[in-house]
């Protein structure tokens, strides 16, 4: 597990990786190109996606990994095809209306990143009402990135610090990058450990460019709906595998691993 420890060597209070991720954040791409390829409707591909997201779900919860956090809509997939997004919103609601009583009895808790008041009063009620339910769940967090994109959420969290300057209830050289993680969407969560792409793309398409500062990046060329338990066992090996050495040399990180 990682942890923060704290020595009196130099690397103290850097996470020191001996195990398994505490946070895996993924990009889920490729459901599209998984549909095209069997002549079947995008939104076909997209269905699958979801079944994907279950077993992901129950493999965190089997591995004791605390944190899962993935992209299901980005602020910019409001530039497909109406009826794709029309079809995406449905599919969401859908399976949290399914999903959600089963997550709550497995204490998960479900939450949402993201402005999701443009999904409409009656999607947003859902995820407040799913939000609520599960709030005080504790074996896993479940955050779902939709309508979000990582310049919107540094921007508003901005925005809320330029407020409380205004107000006089905090002055600029108190804006620091600890004060400025208070206001973003994913504060009081544990940055990612591990990034996953599928799909093959290698970009982070604004996801969360704040936190996978220190990320470890995994791209894969797997489609989405392909990327079944033994693809998250090559990320999670290929993660386990790495040396996190956060600015550090590897000789102190390694005696950090060690402390
Ligand atoms: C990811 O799959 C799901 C969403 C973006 C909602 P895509 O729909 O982007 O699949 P490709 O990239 O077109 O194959
Ligand atoms: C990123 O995938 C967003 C989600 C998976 C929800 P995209 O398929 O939208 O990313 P780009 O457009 O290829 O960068
Ligand atoms: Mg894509």
């Amino acid at each position: 597990m990682n942890s923060h420890r704290s020595s009196a060597n130099p690397a103290a209070d850097v996470p020191v990786d001996a195990g398994l991720p505490q946070h895996v954040a993924v990009i889920m791409d490729g459901n599209g190109r998984w549909a095209t390829q069997r002549h079947l409707p995008r939104i076909a591909g997209h269905s699958k996606g979801v079944e994907r997201v279950r077993g992901l779900v129950r493999a965190c919860g089997d591995k004791s990994i605390s944190f899962l956090t993935l992209f299901a809509f980005s602020s910019e997939n409001w530039r497909r095809p109406k009826r794709e997004v029309g079809s995406l919103i449905e599919l969401f609601i859908n399976a949290l209306d399914e999903e959600i009583t089963k997550l709550h009895q497995n204490n998960i808790r479900f939450r949402v990143v993201g402005d999701i008041e443009r999904f409409g009063p009656k999607v947003a009620g859902r995820i407040h009402k799913a939000q609520e339910m599960t709030r005080d769940n504790s074996s896993l967090v479940l955050t779902i990135a939709a309508n979000y994109g990582g310049r919107w959420d540094i921007a508003q969290a901005c925005a809320e610090l330029a407020r409380r300057v205004r107000e006089g209830e905090m002055d600029p050289t108190a804006i620091t990058p600890e004060s400025v993680e208070t206001y973003l969407s994913m504060r009081g969560t544990p940055d990612p450990d591990l990034f996953i792409r599928t799909g093959g793309e290698q970009r982070v398409s604004n996801f969360l460019l704040w936190q996978l500062a220190y990320a470890e990046l995994y791209f894969t060329p797997v489609l989405w709906p392909d990327f079944d338990l033994a693809q998250f066992d090559l990320a999670l090996a290929s993660y386990v595998s790495r040396q996190r050495r956060f600015g550090l040399t590897g000789e102190q990180a390694e005696a950090a691993r060690r402390a």
